[in-house]
């Protein structure tokens, strides 16, 4: 048993394992239909999941969802990168069209709780998850224990405001992930006639017109980064999602960071970029089900 699927529904691709505890024994990765259509993903997860299952088993599967749910984990309130989600009874949709128990949670939360449970923020208490891709999450651990605020909310760095203008994909302005998102450099790039690719441009941020894009968006990251740490008081951030794997990305950050801190706080905690990659998330959606027993078909 502890036999599960775990499911990382991102904006460009669909990353899914079958996970025995802690070890992972098959991994797929699908682009994300170009629609991002409730339909589409579920279909989409249908093929995933008769993938990974092996003959003979129904598996519980633990789906990371980009955006904020209810405080149950059953319906969504609002896909940032997902237009069109709001209110789905998300839950109990993807046990009807996976035929198994479902269980959802926000996908940085899910990043969290993989680092946690086998990362480099193993055993630690107080951390801080952020990811960094098309939208930047985050999940806090505070005292042990996966906070989720009132309302279910918590944990939404992206959405800090502390911008200029720049439009969000959740309706406001000026919030981290308008400026710091890779979807959102990428467009910055367009409109300057660069090319649309992080991955591209990013070997050449000493270039002037390309560190026009990149110098705010790390710095803006690096003030949310400050900001957490004078809020909260973590031992540990821990940085995940496709922009963290940026070669030098910590060399870069860790100056900007300091720069933004009071001193006392300078040696408090670590800065680390996550060791397991989009495993963390994957990991921690299949934590959320691997209790429920294993059905054979
Ligand atoms: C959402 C978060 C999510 C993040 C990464 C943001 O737009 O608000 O809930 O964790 O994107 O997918
Ligand atoms: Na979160």
């Amino acid at each position: 048993d502890k036999l599960a699927i775990g499911i990382d529904m991102g904006g460009h691709y669909i990353k899914a394992a079958l996970i025995e505890g802690e070890k992972f024994l098959r991994r797929w990765e699908e682009p994300t239909f170009k629609t991002r259509t409730v339909e589409g993903v579920i279909d989409q997860l249908q093929g995933i999941v008769k993938q990974l299952q092996p003959p003979g088993y129904v598996l519980p599967v633990g789906v990371g969802v980009p955006g904020f749910l209810d405080m149950d984990r059953e319906h969504v309130v609002l896909l940032p990168n997902f237009p069109g989600w709001e209110g789905l009874p998300l839950k109990s949709m993807l046990e009807d069209g996976l035929k198994t128990d479902v269980a959802i949670e926000n996908d940085a939360n899910c990043f969290a709780l993989g680092e946690g449970l086998a990362g480099l923020a193993k055993g630690l208490k107080n951390l801080v998850a952020i990811t960094l891709g098309t939208g930047i999450g985050g999940g806090i651990v505070l005292d042990g224990k996966l906070l989720k605020g009132a309302h279910g909310y918590a944990g939404e760095p992206g959405h800090m405001a502390f911008g200029k203008d720049e439009p969000c994909g959740c309706g406001c302005r000026g919030h981290l992930e308008a400026i710091s998102g890779t979807d959102a450099m990428e467009k910055r790039a367009i409109r300057l006639g660069l090319p649309d690719d992080m991955e591209v441009l990013w070997p050449r941020r000493k270039e002037a017109a390309v560190a026009e894009i990149i110098r705010p968006s790390l710095n803006a990251i690096a003030k949310a980064i400050a900001s957490i740490v004078h809020l909260l008081d973590p031992e540990m951030i821990i940085l995940g999602g496709g922009f963290s794997r940026a070669e030098g990305l910590l060399q870069e950050l860790k100056p900007l960071v300091q720069s933004y801190l009071v001193p006392h706080f300078r040696d408090t905690f670590r800065l680390e970029i996550s060791s397991l990659g989009n495993d963390a998330a994957l990991l921690g959606a299949a934590s959320l089900v691997q209790d429920r027993s294993t059905t054979a078909a």
